[in-house]
């Protein structure tokens, strides 16, 4: 085997053919990114995470959280709450859709407004319940969906738990265990520690993927080679660079890496804006008091930032994204700073 292959994953029923994920992250990753993301070689998605309650109390507008643009597969739905009842029930719901090839469990969201409530990051601090939470998500999509769960090392640097938390998991039916190596008290900051995602690997036998710290294809390769992991989910960095997923097979193919050309660049721009376009459209008048197209290219603005700030003329793009524009308007101003060329 070259060192850059992986091999398939094995997640309870499902399989996954090229274990290199798109991690989910709220507010970039709808359907939009994803179906980009799968399209350049990515090997897996996920949701945005949605709310168990939402899900039981309000579900019209929380399920929009799980709309998808296309087809998109292996297709994750990922779940968050410290009911265990709810988070059943919710999961039940979900597993009838028929469109998720798994579910996952958040338990490292560090984000105030979720830890303090118990949720995410939360969980960690309640290893019981976390296994407990699993245990009856499993039963409620048994033979339906495979239930997966994502965590960190721990709640702060004093209190790192991992060892217990996915042993409990396991134990509780849990089909794989994607890792990020940092504890929640440092949000996305900082190192991630491949050491401890190694000794997880080693520890447990479901599937561990591994998260946190790859900034480049080749770090996917190390990542697996330094820590064993089955996979690689990866995050910030694919924001404004799908491409990196092509990247990642590329070498793995023994083919020379390709910088996306300025072309390249407004061609996904034009289809991210279009695809975030539609998933706009299918929502009511109701529910979007600034239209489906001021509120698309609103949505695209953070990731607009991403894939043009290596341009000398992305500082004067910078200056008006503030400004509600429709989307022809924010093309032409993508294609002018695209003509100013890239940096150095
Ligand atoms: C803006 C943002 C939103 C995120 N939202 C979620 C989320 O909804 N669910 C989740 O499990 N993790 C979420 N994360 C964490 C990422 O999935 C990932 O674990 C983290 O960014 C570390 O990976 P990276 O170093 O490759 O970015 C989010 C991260 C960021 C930066």
């Amino acid at each position: 085997m070259s060192a850059f292959q992986l091999q398939p994953l094995q997640m309870g029923s499902l399989r996954v053919e090229w274990p290199v994920f798109l991690a989910p992250m709220a507010g970039y990753t709808d359907g939009a990114f994803r179906s980009l993301c799968l399209e350049q070689g990515c090997g897996a998605v996920v949701t945005e995470m949605v709310s168990s309650q939402g899900l039981m109390r309000n579900r019209t507008r929380t399920a929009r959280v799980l709309e998808r643009w296309g087809d998109e597969h292996p297709l994750g739905a990922q779940l968050y709450g410290s009911d265990a009842g709810v988070m059943a029930a919710a999961a039940d719901w979900i597993a009838g859709q028929g469109v998720f090839d798994f579910l996952d469990i958040n338990a490292g969201c560090p984000m105030p407004k979720i830890r303090n409530r118990g949720d995410g990051a939360g969980l960690m601090r309640q290893p019981a319940k976390m296994a407990e939470i699993t245990r009856q998500v499993v039963a409620a999509v048994a033979g339906r969906l495979p239930v997966t769960l994502k965590t960190r090392l721990g709640w702060n640097a004093d209190t790192i738990n991992v060892l217990e938390t996915t042993a409990g998991v396991e134990a509780a039916g849990a089909a794989a265990i994607f890792l990020h190596g940092r504890v929640a008290a440092v949000r996305h900051s900082g190192p991630s520690n491949w050491d401890l995602i190694a000794e997880v690997k080693r520890t447990r036998k479901v599937p561990v993927i591994g998260n946190g710290g790859v900034k480049t294809a080749a770090d996917v390769f190390r990542m697996v080679a330094e820590t064993g992991v089955d996979g690689v989910m990866i995050g910030r960095v694919t924001l404004g660079n799908p491409w990196l997923f092509r990247d990642i097979r590329d070498r793995a193919a023994g083919r020379e890496p390709r910088l996306p050309d300025v072309d390249e660049v407004r061609a996904m721009i034009h289809q991210h804006l279009r695809r975030a376009l539609d998933l706009m459209a299918r929502r009511g008048a109701k529910e979007l008091k600034l239209g489906a197209e001021l509120t698309a290219c609103l949505v695209m603005r953070p990731h607009l930032v991403r894939y043009l700030r290596g341009f000398k003329g992305f500082g004067e793009l910078a200056r008006t994204l503030e400004e509600r524009v429709d989307a022809a308007t924010l093309l032409g101003r993508v294609d002018a700073v695209l003509a100013t060329g890239r940096k150095g």
